[in-house]
């Protein structure tokens, strides 16, 4: 078995004084919000799978259906030697149609900011797949990312419609960032879920297990930062915001309270019924996705999509 190779990008305790800092401003601002790279500590990883696995949460199973269908093809057009990751979770389900699809496949390089997850899918992939090369990045997608040295040509694949988790602002940020990584004959996969009937859509996040999973990002401030957040003093809240075209998840104050927050020596006051924000996931349309990746400098060259069109996959390369 080729041995697991893990590089950190952020600093160890780069995670605690990120924490520390988005907490602090995104509980002092107005409205109050935090940012949703800290659901998935290890038992977010989990609640997350078993969104995955609802009748509802129909997104993960038309990528599934879509990766299926289309690898061979993506393989073809990208002949990539490199398959990166970024946002690859702790299970690496998805990608194992790109990886059995690509026959000159080098190294597989999963970036999280989870060390668990990128251990855990790391790890079960190299049991499966014994000469496959892993080279996990524990790096944080929205910042500066420096890629192994391998084998060209890459093809960066960023899926679980992730991208709708960022706001415009920051996913034009990024998706230049993703443009500076790519050299000539390189290319981006991009999941995208797809505006639908309202009612379908809320349906996926307005259950029992995106609950749970919404309030575990009071568990983490709580386990971390030695927060008193009671998980039963906050009601999940779901709405379709027509104008955005995004979900928005919220964590609603059921009483007025106050929440202490030691490590930030920080006393958070809510008001009955208002409202905290965790999370958009934007819907995507074609015709503006592709003018977004046009004007960072990127190329759609293939657009599948599954028959209803529920989910979309954006094959795309740098422009000329
Ligand atoms: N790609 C998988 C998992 C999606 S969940 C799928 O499609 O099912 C989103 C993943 O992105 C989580 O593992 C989370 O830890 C990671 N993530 C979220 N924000 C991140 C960031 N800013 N930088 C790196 N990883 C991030
Ligand atoms: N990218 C996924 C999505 O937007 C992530 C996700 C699913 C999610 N359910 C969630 C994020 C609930 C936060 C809360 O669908």
């Amino acid at each position: 078995m080729t041995p697991f190779r893990l590089t950190r990008l952020l600093p160890k305790d780069a995670t605690g004084a990120d924490l520390r800092a988005d907490v602090r401003h995104g509980l002092t601002s107005t409205p109050k919000t935090l940012p949703p790279k800290w659901f998935y500590d290890a038992h977010g990883s989990e609640l997350f799978k078993k969104i995955t696995e609802l009748a509802v949460y129909y997104p993960t199973r038309a990528e599934d259906e879509i990766l299926a269908a289309s690898a061979a093809e993506i393989a073809a057009e990208t002949g990539a030697r490199t398959l990166v990751e970024l946002g690859s979770g702790a299970y690496s389900e998805k990608t194992r149609h790109l990886l059995d699809a690509l026959p000159g496949l080098h190294t597989y390089v999963p970036v999280d900011v989870s060390e668990s997850a990128l251990r855990q899918a790391g790890q079960a992939l190299l049991v499966e797949r014994p000469f496959l090369r892993v080279h996990a990045m524990i790096a944080d997608f929205t910042g500066t990312l420096v890629l192994p040295e391998t084998p060209g040509p890459r093809l960066v694949a960023f899926l679980g419609s992730t991208i709708g988790n960022l706001l415009p602002a920051e996913r034009a940020v990024f998706l230049a960032s993703v443009r500076d990584l790519l050299a000539p004959g390189d290319c981006l996969l991009l999941g995208t879920d797809l505006v639908k009937d309202p009612s379908v859509l809320v349906a996926a996040y307005d259950n029992a297990p995106t609950s749970d999973f919404n309030k575990n990002v009071l568990s983490v401030i709580n386990r971390e930062l030695g927060a008193d957040f009671d998980l039963d003093a906050f009601d999940h809240a779901v709405l379709w915001d027509v104008a955005q075209e995004w979900i928005e998840m919220r964590l609603r104050s059921r009483t007025e309270q106050t929440v202490k927050i030691p490590a930030l020596d920080l006393a958070v006051d809510f008001a009955e019924g208002e409202e905290l924000r965790t999370e958009i996931s934007a819907k995507f349309r074609l015709p503006s996705l592709v003018n977004e990746l046009s004007s960072c400098g990127l190329e759609l060259s293939h657009w599948f999509t599954t028959p209803a069109a529920q989910f979309g996959l954006a094959l795309a390369s740098p422009s000329l």
